[in-house]
């Protein structure tokens, strides 16, 4: 099945998706996990797992990048259903915002309550290092500020209010919550705001003291529009980004940013982020 850039994104529509998803798993989850780049090992720890590639799932988006495995797992992370994205698609690959989405939209029609964001994201905040990882506490969405934003156009009410309220876009709750497991597993979790770009070519020198100037920590080319969608749906959203590399501010350094290097720190950053989710959801009920 390919994608199709004529459907009209109809409550309807997102609610046959998740129907057809429904139809072939047993496992009912409320709780939803998108894997960023270089994370898709994550979903290893899954047990009782049904598996489809994007491809195979009407309408969905499929990924074109390295690093994304591209497949939805439904099972069980120590015993707690779950909704698991391994892979996302971005707004530079040429889909519309919408698209990139739609695997939110169907989320919510499914019956996802809360999802849990996960990225690879330039450090910005110059104490931050490769291998940490940042509990996302706000967002500058730059490419949504200037007008490229998954809710422009009609609102069906149905889905959510027109003039969403963003002011506590990611759940209070459950940031005290991921601070409590991450203190208890001896992870110092750093706490910032993300600036969602557009991408794909890494940022300028220049761009890099721009974004830390108006209040950025971190910086990556995803998040954003999934959080906005998520929010306005009505679910909750945990955003945790990991650090995979530190944005280059001077022109003529040595240094360059790479891919490569953002899939090599996911590799470290694997453990880490797989212990404090679990370690999250084990106590997922103090967040309730
Ligand atoms: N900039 C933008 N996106 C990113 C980066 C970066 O430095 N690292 C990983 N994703």
């Amino acid at each position: 099945m390919s994608i199709s850039t004529e459907v009209s994104h109809t409550p309807a529509f997102y609610a046959s998706i998740a129907a057809h998803i429904a139809q072939r798993t047993r496992h009912r989850p409320t709780v939803g996990i998108v894997l960023g780049s270089g994370y898709s090992a994550l979903a290893d720890a899954i047990t009782e797992a049904d598996v489809w590639p994007y491809a195979e799932i009407p309408h969905f988006p499929v990924s074109t990048v390295e690093g994304h495995r591209g497949q939805l797992v439904i099972g069980l992370l120590d015993g707690r259903p779950v909704w698991v994205m391994q892979g996302r698609v971005h707004y530079y690959e040429g889909l519309s915002l919408q698209q990139v989405t739609l695997p939110i939209r169907v989320m919510r029609a499914f019956g996802i309550e809360t999802v849990i964001l996960t990225n690879a994201a330039g450090g910005l905040n110059p104490t931050f290092r490769p291998g940490d990882i940042m509990l996302i506490e706000d967002q500058i969405n730059l490419v949504g500020m200037i007008g490229h934003n998954p809710l422009m156009g009609p609102n069906d009410p149905a889905l959510g209010p027109r003039f969403p309220d963003l002011s506590t876009l990611y759940d209070r709750r459950l940031r005290e919550l991921a601070l409590a497991v991450a203190a208890d597993l001896g992870i110092a979790l750093r706490r910032g705001v993300y600036v969602g770009l557009a991408g794909p070519a890494f940022e300028t020198p220049a761009e890099v003291r721009f974004l830390r100037l108006i209040g950025g920590d971190a910086t990556g080319m995803s998040t954003t529009n999934e959080a906005l969608v998520a929010r306005h749906s009505g679910m909750r959203v945990l955003g945790l980004s990991g650090i995979s590399n530190v944005a280059i501010d001077a022109i003529d350094t040595p240094q360059q940013t790479s891919h490569e290097e953002v899939l090599e720190a996911g590799r470290i950053l694997v453990p880490r982020l797989l212990a404090l989710l679990r370690g999250i959801l084990a106590r997922w009920d103090e967040a309730g």
